[in-house]
């Protein structure tokens, strides 16, 4: 015999798999969401956490205070290169100053040229005076930015910040910028 067609159960089943399938899709949703997050996290993080600064940026101890001024006295004052600073210790006026070899005209790498006695930057041909790392020829706009330093227990430290320099507009030495006299 037939039974007749049991409407009730029919609809509580289709009703009982639309739940179902509202629910894989907020589960489906959520992971999803939670994936994206995730990953893009795991993409910020290397910015956000930085475990140390090296080099450039880094507060960088330069060497004796004493040591530096005998060399400078030995080398009729030449320029002391620090390469993973990129800036030259220069003997200023009664002072120990940092200049940050970043040409400021169009940012070259400014070299010391020994037989000119004086910065001259291969690009476009500036030239930096030898003391004060101000404009003396070329293009660039102003001198060379210094790097602030300080005289921590006779060891000069240089803060090679490229954000915190001391700009020189009006190309000029400024004694107001000493942070390290000689005595
Ligand atoms: S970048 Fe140095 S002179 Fe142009």
């Amino acid at each position: 015999m037939i039974r007749p067609h049991d409407d009730t159960s029919v609809a509580a089943g289709g009703l009982l798999s639309r739940v179902k399938r509202r629910q894989l899709f907020r589960i489906g949703f959520l992971t999803a969401t939670l994936l994206a997050v995730t990953e893009f996290s795991a993409a910020l993080l290397p910015f956000l956490w930085v475990l140390k600064i090296e080099g450039l940026g880094a507060k960088i101890p330069a060497g004796k205070k004493a040591d530096i001024l005998t060399k400078f006295q030995a080398s009729k004052d030449e320029p002391i290169l620090n390469t993973e600073g990129r800036f030259f210790l220069i003997h200023a006026p009664g002072a120990i100053a940092a200049a940050y070899r970043k040409c400021t005209h169009l940012g070259c790498t400014v070299p010391w040229n020994k037989t000119e006695d004086q910065f001259h930057c291969p690009c476009h041909g500036s030239l930096y005076d030898k003391h004060t790392a101000v404009v003396i020829g070329g293009p660039a706009p102003r001198g060379l930015d210094l790097f602030h330093v300080t005289d921590v227990n006779g060891a000069i430290v240089v803060d090679t910040n490229p954000l915190n320099v001391l700009k020189r507009e009006n190309n000029k030495w400024n004694p107001a910028h000493v942070e390290v006299p000689d005595a």
